[in-house]
Protein backbone atom coordinates (compact mmCIF):
# COMPACT_ATOMS: atom_id res chain seq x y z
CA UNK A 1 0.00 0.00 0.00
CA UNK A 2 1.71 3.32 -1.22
CA UNK A 3 -0.94 5.75 -0.07
CA UNK A 4 -0.84 7.84 3.66
CA UNK A 5 -3.67 7.20 5.58
CA UNK A 6 -5.69 9.55 6.91
CA UNK A 7 -7.55 8.45 9.99
CA UNK A 8 -10.59 10.33 12.20
CA UNK A 9 -11.04 8.40 15.45
CA UNK A 10 -14.35 9.89 16.61
CA UNK A 11 -14.45 7.79 19.75
CA UNK A 12 -17.67 8.40 21.86
CA UNK A 13 -18.87 11.52 20.30
CA UNK A 14 -21.17 12.62 17.56
CA UNK A 15 -25.07 11.62 17.13
CA UNK A 16 -27.01 11.30 13.96
CA UNK A 17 -27.55 14.84 13.51
CA UNK A 18 -23.97 15.66 14.23
CA UNK A 19 -22.80 13.08 11.13
CA UNK A 20 -25.14 14.60 9.00
CA UNK A 21 -24.04 18.19 10.00
CA UNK A 22 -20.74 16.87 9.35
CA UNK A 23 -20.92 15.42 6.04
CA UNK A 24 -23.10 18.26 4.81
CA UNK A 25 -19.76 20.21 5.33
CA UNK A 26 -17.54 17.70 4.27
CA UNK A 27 -16.23 18.33 0.72
CA UNK A 28 -17.25 15.59 -1.85
CA UNK A 29 -13.97 15.98 -3.52
CA UNK A 30 -12.35 12.91 -3.76
CA UNK A 31 -8.68 12.95 -1.45
CA UNK A 32 -5.59 14.28 -2.22
CA UNK A 33 -3.86 12.33 -4.59
CA UNK A 34 -1.79 9.60 -2.79
CA UNK A 35 -3.73 9.84 0.65
CA UNK A 36 -6.36 7.54 1.56
CA UNK A 37 -9.17 9.06 4.08
CA UNK A 38 -11.15 6.47 7.16
CA UNK A 39 -13.66 7.38 10.00
CA UNK A 40 -14.27 5.48 12.98
CA UNK A 41 -17.45 6.51 14.27
CA UNK A 42 -19.58 4.81 17.24
CA UNK A 43 -20.38 1.39 16.69
CA UNK A 44 -24.22 2.60 15.87
CA UNK A 45 -23.55 5.59 13.34
CA UNK A 46 -21.57 2.84 11.11
CA UNK A 47 -24.44 2.30 8.96
CA UNK A 48 -24.99 6.31 8.84
CA UNK A 49 -21.74 6.79 7.64
CA UNK A 50 -21.83 3.88 4.99
CA UNK A 51 -24.75 5.92 3.58
CA UNK A 52 -22.92 9.28 3.42
CA UNK A 53 -19.38 8.65 2.96
CA UNK A 54 -18.29 9.62 -0.65
CA UNK A 55 -16.89 7.51 -3.25
CA UNK A 56 -13.40 5.90 -1.91
CA UNK A 57 -13.40 7.36 1.74
CA UNK A 58 -13.30 4.00 4.33
CA UNK A 59 -15.12 2.94 6.82
CA UNK A 60 -14.07 1.13 10.09
CA UNK A 61 -14.83 0.83 13.56
CA UNK A 62 -12.82 1.60 16.51
CA UNK A 63 -12.75 -1.89 18.73
CA UNK A 64 -14.11 -5.50 18.13
CA UNK A 65 -15.00 -8.56 19.84
CA UNK A 66 -12.59 -11.54 19.75
CA UNK A 67 -15.37 -13.83 19.12
CA UNK A 68 -17.02 -14.59 15.47
CA UNK A 69 -20.67 -14.55 17.92
CA UNK A 70 -22.18 -15.61 21.29
CA UNK A 71 -23.30 -14.59 24.60
CA UNK A 72 -21.49 -11.27 24.86
CA UNK A 73 -23.74 -8.77 25.59
CA UNK A 74 -22.85 -5.51 24.75
CA UNK A 75 -20.06 -6.24 21.85
CA UNK A 76 -19.59 -6.70 18.14
CA UNK A 77 -18.23 -9.62 16.16
CA UNK A 78 -15.43 -8.31 13.18
CA UNK A 79 -18.29 -10.55 11.10
CA UNK A 80 -21.15 -7.88 11.85
CA UNK A 81 -18.02 -5.36 11.17
CA UNK A 82 -17.41 -6.83 7.67
CA UNK A 83 -20.99 -7.02 7.17
CA UNK A 84 -21.64 -3.49 7.67
CA UNK A 85 -19.11 -2.56 5.32
CA UNK A 86 -15.80 -1.65 7.32
CA UNK A 87 -13.22 -1.89 6.18
CA UNK A 88 -10.83 -1.54 9.00
CA UNK A 89 -11.26 -1.45 12.47
CA UNK A 90 -9.01 -0.15 15.34
CA UNK A 91 -7.22 -2.65 17.79
CA UNK A 92 -5.37 -2.28 21.21
CA UNK A 93 -6.62 1.46 21.43
CA UNK A 94 -4.87 2.84 24.48
CA UNK A 95 -8.29 3.83 26.01
CA UNK A 96 -9.09 0.22 25.44
CA UNK A 97 -6.32 -0.76 27.02
CA UNK A 98 -6.16 1.25 30.21
CA UNK A 99 -10.00 2.17 30.96
CA UNK A 100 -11.36 -1.22 29.69
CA UNK A 101 -8.10 -3.51 31.15
CA UNK A 102 -7.51 -5.19 27.65
CA UNK A 103 -4.34 -7.32 27.62
CA UNK A 104 -1.76 -7.86 24.92
CA UNK A 105 -3.31 -11.79 24.61
CA UNK A 106 -7.02 -9.96 24.66
CA UNK A 107 -5.48 -7.63 21.48
CA UNK A 108 -3.91 -10.74 19.71
CA UNK A 109 -7.32 -12.66 19.55
CA UNK A 110 -8.98 -9.62 18.65
CA UNK A 111 -6.25 -9.46 15.92
CA UNK A 112 -6.81 -12.81 14.52
CA UNK A 113 -10.86 -12.08 14.67
CA UNK A 114 -9.86 -9.67 11.85
CA UNK A 115 -7.96 -11.24 9.98
CA UNK A 116 -10.64 -14.11 10.09
CA UNK A 117 -13.30 -12.12 8.77
CA UNK A 118 -11.32 -9.75 6.18
CA UNK A 119 -11.76 -6.66 8.58
CA UNK A 120 -7.64 -4.63 8.25
CA UNK A 121 -7.07 -4.44 11.91
CA UNK A 122 -4.95 -1.32 12.84
CA UNK A 123 -3.31 -2.35 15.52
CA UNK A 124 -2.36 0.88 18.18
CA UNK A 125 0.84 0.76 20.20
CA UNK A 126 3.19 3.44 22.70
CA UNK A 127 4.73 4.16 26.02
CA UNK A 128 3.20 5.89 28.64
CA UNK A 129 5.38 9.04 30.15
CA UNK A 130 7.01 6.93 32.79
CA UNK A 131 7.85 4.64 30.21
CA UNK A 132 9.48 7.26 28.10
CA UNK A 133 11.19 8.93 30.64
CA UNK A 134 12.71 6.07 32.29
CA UNK A 135 13.85 5.16 28.41
CA UNK A 136 12.01 1.73 28.03
CA UNK A 137 9.71 3.60 24.89
CA UNK A 138 11.12 1.06 22.09
CA UNK A 139 10.98 -1.69 24.53
CA UNK A 140 7.59 -0.49 25.71
CA UNK A 141 6.25 -0.67 21.60
CA UNK A 142 8.18 -3.42 20.49
CA UNK A 143 7.03 -5.95 23.16
CA UNK A 144 3.96 -4.95 22.26
CA UNK A 145 4.35 -5.73 18.94
CA UNK A 146 5.50 -8.77 19.51
CA UNK A 147 2.84 -9.95 21.97
CA UNK A 148 0.04 -8.57 19.97
CA UNK A 149 0.87 -9.99 16.32
CA UNK A 150 2.81 -13.50 17.38
CA UNK A 151 4.71 -15.45 15.51
CA UNK A 152 3.07 -16.73 12.78
CA UNK A 153 3.32 -14.44 9.58
CA UNK A 154 0.02 -12.27 9.78
CA UNK A 155 -2.11 -13.81 6.76
CA UNK A 156 -3.45 -10.49 5.15
CA UNK A 157 -2.65 -7.20 5.77
CA UNK A 158 -2.58 -4.93 8.59
CA UNK A 159 -1.12 -1.46 9.90
CA UNK A 160 0.01 0.15 13.19
CA UNK A 161 -0.71 2.96 14.90
CA UNK A 162 2.14 4.58 17.31
CA UNK A 163 0.55 6.73 19.99
CA UNK A 164 2.28 7.50 22.53
CA UNK A 165 -0.11 7.69 25.59
CA UNK A 166 1.07 11.00 26.96
CA UNK A 167 0.30 12.80 23.58
CA UNK A 168 -3.42 11.68 23.33
CA UNK A 169 -6.02 14.15 23.85
CA UNK A 170 -3.60 16.20 25.66
CA UNK A 171 -2.44 18.79 23.37
CA UNK A 172 1.07 17.27 23.50
CA UNK A 173 2.32 16.03 20.18
CA UNK A 174 5.82 13.93 19.62
CA UNK A 175 8.27 15.84 18.09
CA UNK A 176 9.08 14.86 14.79
CA UNK A 177 12.21 12.92 15.53
CA UNK A 178 10.67 11.26 18.72
CA UNK A 179 8.11 9.91 15.91
CA UNK A 180 10.83 9.10 13.96
CA UNK A 181 12.77 6.90 16.18
CA UNK A 182 9.97 4.97 17.18
CA UNK A 183 8.30 4.63 13.21
CA UNK A 184 12.15 3.25 12.22
CA UNK A 185 12.46 1.19 15.18
CA UNK A 186 8.45 -0.56 14.43
CA UNK A 187 9.41 -0.83 10.49
CA UNK A 188 12.69 -2.32 11.52
CA UNK A 189 11.04 -4.91 14.01
CA UNK A 190 8.28 -5.64 11.14
CA UNK A 191 11.37 -6.43 8.60
CA UNK A 192 13.15 -8.72 10.65
CA UNK A 193 10.07 -10.27 12.03
CA UNK A 194 7.51 -10.08 9.03
CA UNK A 195 9.06 -9.06 6.22
CA UNK A 196 6.90 -8.91 3.29
CA UNK A 197 4.43 -7.15 5.53
CA UNK A 198 2.96 -4.17 3.80
CA UNK A 199 1.77 -2.14 6.72
CA UNK A 200 1.87 1.31 7.10
CA UNK A 201 3.05 2.87 10.94
CA UNK A 202 0.52 5.75 11.00
CA UNK A 203 1.44 8.46 14.17
CA UNK A 204 -1.41 9.21 16.79
CA UNK A 205 -1.31 12.00 19.73
CA UNK A 206 -2.82 15.50 19.59
CA UNK A 207 -2.59 15.63 15.78
CA UNK A 208 -3.66 19.27 14.52
CA UNK A 209 -3.67 20.80 11.48
CA UNK A 210 -0.60 23.03 12.16
CA UNK A 211 1.47 19.91 13.62
CA UNK A 212 0.04 17.52 10.62
CA UNK A 213 2.18 18.23 7.75
CA UNK A 214 5.51 17.89 9.53
CA UNK A 215 4.49 14.89 10.84
CA UNK A 216 3.46 13.39 7.70
CA UNK A 217 6.91 14.48 6.04
CA UNK A 218 8.81 12.47 9.30
CA UNK A 219 10.47 9.16 7.72
CA UNK A 220 8.77 6.30 8.41
CA UNK A 221 5.23 7.87 8.89
CA UNK A 222 2.64 6.28 6.44
CA UNK A 223 -0.47 8.44 7.88
CA UNK A 224 -2.14 10.02 11.27
CA UNK A 225 -4.49 8.82 13.49
CA UNK A 226 -6.54 12.08 14.31
CA UNK A 227 -9.14 12.16 17.33
CA UNK A 228 -9.97 15.84 18.71
CA UNK A 229 -9.31 17.39 15.90
CA UNK A 230 -10.99 15.14 13.53
CA UNK A 231 -14.46 16.23 14.85
CA UNK A 232 -14.63 19.36 13.10
CA UNK A 233 -14.81 18.92 8.88
CA UNK A 234 -12.88 22.02 8.81
CA UNK A 235 -10.03 21.13 10.82
CA UNK A 236 -10.24 17.45 9.57
CA UNK A 237 -10.28 18.42 5.90
CA UNK A 238 -6.97 20.97 6.47
CA UNK A 239 -4.85 17.69 8.11
CA UNK A 240 -5.78 15.32 5.24
CA UNK A 241 -4.43 18.05 2.61
CA UNK A 242 -1.32 18.88 4.95
P1 LIG B 1 -6.20 12.91 19.88
O1 LIG B 1 -6.58 11.34 19.86
O2 LIG B 1 -5.88 13.31 18.47
O3 LIG B 1 -7.44 13.60 20.42
O4 LIG B 1 -5.02 13.05 20.77
C1 LIG B 1 -5.89 10.43 19.07
C2 LIG B 1 -6.35 9.02 19.32
O5 LIG B 1 -6.65 8.68 20.46
O6 LIG B 1 -6.45 8.19 18.39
Amino acid sequence: MESVLVAANWKMYKTTADVQHFFDRWSRDPAPPGREVAFFPPFPLLPLLRSLLPQGQALGAQNAHEADEGAFTGEVSCALLKDLGCDYVLIGHSERRNLFGETDARIAAKMRAAFRHGVRPILCVGEHLDERQGGRTLDVVLGQLAEDLGAAPPPSGFDVAYEPVWAIGTGKVARPQDAAEVHEAILAWLHEHHAGADARILYGGSVKPDSAAALLATPGVRGLLVGGASLDPASFAAILRA
